[in-house]
């Protein structure tokens, strides 16, 4: 039997921007929040450096502003910037009103206070952080929150399909009115109507082979938002975290530049420290260039890895700050406290997204997009370190004082017709959809990394048309699964950052090409892709 819920909104995600919108919405507005795996699965669980904000007497809103916009190689929005910055410190008073606990410092000034710490890009200790965990203290917190509430459904284990645009399924104007999410526990898809709804589903690192991210990431919400008819800037600024810990059974674990903010150094398999020769700020120059020292130093010594070691450090330091970390390694026989560990770059973020104004709308009127998912223009052609919480946070208050305008007056659902499966059959070769997923990560991994080159992004684009269509082919043929979802939504990211990373003709930020190694002002704009079902928003 097809089952239709009603809500007046819908949320796709259930990271910190997901559950904080939720939180931050009335009590009196019923809520779905959805969420592919359990509530906590996705990146928000596994920050571990911090959230960034002038919390510090001797630091300044002006400062953060201006770290923020040279990290971003001068592609940032400089009005968001503004607008992120300033409201840095509310949002960490609403998190600690949650209840979430933030580490005290032990040897400030203030004993009352929080212990900041550093990181690449920033030229004050201002990023305020729970030990190395601080995306389980905060996912743990809200968690708590939701569960608490009545207004909030929650349906774990549902993968969103589809968004549902009136136009699309013939009720005249433009507007998204739900999704059709499947069921993963049934095998059933349902039609979920909302009044808005929200993408809340967080980026797409998962098209490259090595990630530090978990298995969620597969961009889809910046797919469905694609095939919805909304447009999405800046797809080739895929940020590399340079610090992955290199361990054949380690699978997607960070170390966190936290470490080289507490002093750690990154060394060639002989011990040099070689940061120095790439950048007056060694260790803490922004990602994008210690990826690229990172990666240049492997190949010229064809090296399958180089080290970063905090051991110089007292004991205790790193044991306070780093518990999961050094708990981590030691599994694998690594000791922090005297070895350096063995580390290399890894597919850690994704700066572009779906073009959302100031109020987190997207271009279809309804749909709203905030978190990793969304572009905002905050973070140009390279995040700074521990911007990335900051921003879900902001932009779910301004979307959800946007939403709350528009629950006034109430208003009736349309009619939806439910999911349609009369033409489709079981699956007959998963084995298409696996050897797909392997062979999409490593071309993305192999020809649109690090490094790009003309030719390379030629060779991914070829290669993603042929697939795409083989993709498009099974999902229009066979019953709809988890695995096969995912894989269409992740060549639909592959294609837009490989075609992103082609219009752009110089090399800025993360998106490098031998072909053109030189920044090019009259490139100083967003890269902003257009669907052919694009319709300009009317509504003010
Ligand atoms: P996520 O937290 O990734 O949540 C996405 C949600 O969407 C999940 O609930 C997922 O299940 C759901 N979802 C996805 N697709 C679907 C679908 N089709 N249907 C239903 N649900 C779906 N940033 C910082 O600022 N500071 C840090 O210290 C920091 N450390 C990091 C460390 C690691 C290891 C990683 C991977 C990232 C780190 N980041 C950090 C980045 C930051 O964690 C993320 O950008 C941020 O948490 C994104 O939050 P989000 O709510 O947008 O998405
Ligand atoms: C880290 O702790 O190194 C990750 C911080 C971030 O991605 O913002």
């Amino acid at each position: 039997m097809h089952e239709t819920l009603h809500y007046d909104v819908l949320i796709l995600g259930s990271g910190a921007a997901g559950l904080s919108l939720a939180l931050k919405l009335r009590s009196d507005i019923s809520i779905a929040v959805i969420s592919k795996c359990a509530l906590h699965e996705g990146n928000t669980y596994y920050a571990q450096g911090g959230i960034s904000a002038v919390l510090d007497p001797d630091d300044s809103v002006t400062s953060h502003i201006q770290d923020t916009l040279r990290v971003g190689g001068a592609l940032c929005n400089p009005e968001v910037v503004r607008l992120v910055v300033e409201q840095g410190p509310r949002e960490i008073h609403w998190l600690l009103r949650q209840g979430v606990h933030f580490t005290r410092d032990r040897q400030g000034q203030d004993p009352g206070g929080y212990h900041l710490t550093r990181e690449g890009g920033h030229s004050h200790r201002r990023v305020i952080h729970t030990a190395d965990a601080t995306g389980k203290e905060i996912s743990g917190t809200l968690s708590r929150c939701v569960r608490a509430r009545d207004n909030i459904r929650l349906y774990e284990d549902h993968n969103a399909v589809d968004l549902i645009v009136t136009r699309k399924i013939g009720l005249g104007d433009n507007r998204c009115v739900g999704a059709y999410v499947l069921n993963q526990r049934s095998g059933r898809v349902a039609t979920l109507v909302a009044r808005c709804v929200v993408l809340a589903t967080g980026g797409a690192s998962k098209v490259y082979l090595y990630t530090s991210n978990p298995d969620v990431t597969t961009g889809d919400g910046i797919a469905m938002a694609w095939r919805a008819g909304c447009r999405v800037a800046n797809m080739e600024f895929m940020q590399f975290h340079p610090t992955c810990l290199y361990h054949p059974e380690a699978k997607s674990f960070l170390i966190s530049e936290a470490l080289r903010g507490e002093g750690a150094r990154l060394r060639l398999p002989d011990g040099e420290r070689f940061m120095p020769r790439f950048d007056e700020r060694a260790e803490l120059a922004p990602r994008d260039i210690v990826a690229r020292a990172i990666d240049h130093e492997m190949k010229r010594l064809g090296s399958e890895c180089l080290y970063l070691d905090i051991s110089h450090r007292p004991a205790e330091l790193i044991e306070h700050h780093f518990p999961t970390i050094r708990r981590r390694c030691l599994e694998f026989g690594i000791d922090i406290t005297r070895e350096p560990i063995p580390v290399v770059p890894a597919a850690h973020y994704t700066c572009g997204g779906i073009l959302v104004d100031r109020q987190a709308r997207t271009d279809v009127p309804g749909l709203y997009a905030v978190g990793e998912a969304a572009y905002t223009g905050l973070h140009g052609a390279n995040r700074m370190a521990s911007n990335s919480l900051l921003e879900c946070l902001v932009y779910s208050d301004l979307a959800a004082r946007d939403i709350t305008r528009l629950m006034t007056p109430p208003a009736d659902h349309p009619t939806i017709p439910p999911w349609d499966e009369s033409r489709v059959t079981e699956p007959d070769e998963e084995v298409v959809v696996a050897h797909n997923w392997e062979e999409l990560r490593r071309f993305m991994w192999d020809y649109v990394g690090i490094v790009r080159t003309n030719k390379r992004l030629r060779r991914a684009k070829r290669r993603v048309d042929l697939l795409r269509q083989e993709i498009i082919e099974y999902y229009s043929n066979f019953r709809v699964g988890n695995d096969l979802l995912e894989l269409r939504n992740l060549v639909e990211v592959a294609d837009l950052i490989v075609r992103s990373a082609q219009r752009r003709r110089e090399s800025r930020g993360l998106h490098y090409n031998l072909d053109f190694p030189d920044q090019d002002p009259s490139q100083c704009t967003p890269t902003v892709l257009i669907p052919d079902n694009y319709h300009p928003r009317r509504e003010p």
